[in-house]
């Protein structure tokens, strides 16, 4: 049995809503392995993001807590969740939020420089490797004006990574792409789960949440269903 990676325990977010308040997390229970791929789907405004931010540190839940390689989060001071979020997680979304001035390179190494571990010549490195890992060897002093749309996606990946997280989290991160691309960055998430990173996904395409190890299915800020895909880590049978 793999190692668990997050875990939730009766998260619960409620925020304001006009005079009264809103439950948009209704106690998730969900534990996550190491290595897996996971997709989370469900209706708009059903309040996947919003479990997908909880889980990511980036909101603070109402109730409940996030454990993340083991550790609780939610007693945590807003530094603490700030270096763990550095430390073990990526984070993609639908659209890049790439910095225009800065190169791809530049914008992979950004998370790096934040980190403080490696040198320049050590970051410049990393970061060179990661883009050719993701097909953009020849891209790397391009800026993001002169890129594609799946290229930049591949470029906010190579900067998720570049940290060496021990989970990727991806807010419809094929939301804004051609299907072409969106294949492509399918793949590659799928490659970052088989490399032994934790993977979630939240996507509106039931096709693609098809190509996940499991799909959570949220309704009204609760779990309705888990299917698990047995097949998707399985090698293709052999032809002959
Ligand atoms: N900070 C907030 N304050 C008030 N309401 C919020 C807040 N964040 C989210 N909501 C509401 O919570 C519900 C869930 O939102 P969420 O963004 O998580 O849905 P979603 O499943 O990601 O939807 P979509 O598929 O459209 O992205 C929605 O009704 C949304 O309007
Ligand atoms: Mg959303």
């Amino acid at each position: 049995m793999s190692e668990v990676v997050v875990q939730t325990e009766h998260l619960l977010r409620r925020v304001e809503s006009g005079d009264t308040m809103a439950t948009i997390v209704n106690g998730i229970d969900l534990t996550v392995y190491e290595g897996e791929f996971l997709a989370i789907t469900g209706p708009s405004g059903s309040g996947k993001s919003s479990l997908l931010y909880l889980i990511g540190l980036l909101d603070a839940p109402t109730a409940g807590d996030v454990h993340i390689c083991g550790q609780a989060t939610s007693a945590m001071s807003e530094s603490e969740r700030a270096d763990m979020r550095l430390a073990k997680l990526g984070f993609v979304f639908q659209f890049h939020f790439l910095l225009p001035e800065f190169t791809a390179l530049e914008n992979v190494m950004l998370p790096m420089r934040t980190l403080g571990k490696l040198s320049m010549a050590e970051m410049r490195e990393k970061g060179t490797k990661l883009l050719t890992a993701l097909g953009l060897g020849d891209q790397v002093n391009r800026k993001p004006g002169q890129l594609s749309g799946g290229q930049r996606q591949r470029v906010a990946i190579a900067r998720a990574l570049s940290n060496d997280p021990a989970i990727i989290i991806a807010d419809e991160p094929t939301g804004a792409l051609d299907t072409i691309a969106t294949d492509q960055v399918f793949k590659i998430l799928r490659d970052v789960a088989n490399s032994g990173r934790t993977v979630i996904v939240v996507t509106h395409d039931v096709k693609l949440a098809a190509k996940a190890d499991r799909r959570v299915n949220v309704v009204d800020g609760k779990i309705s269903e888990i299917v698990v895909n047995e097949a998707a880590k399985a090698p293709a049978p052999a032809t002959n």
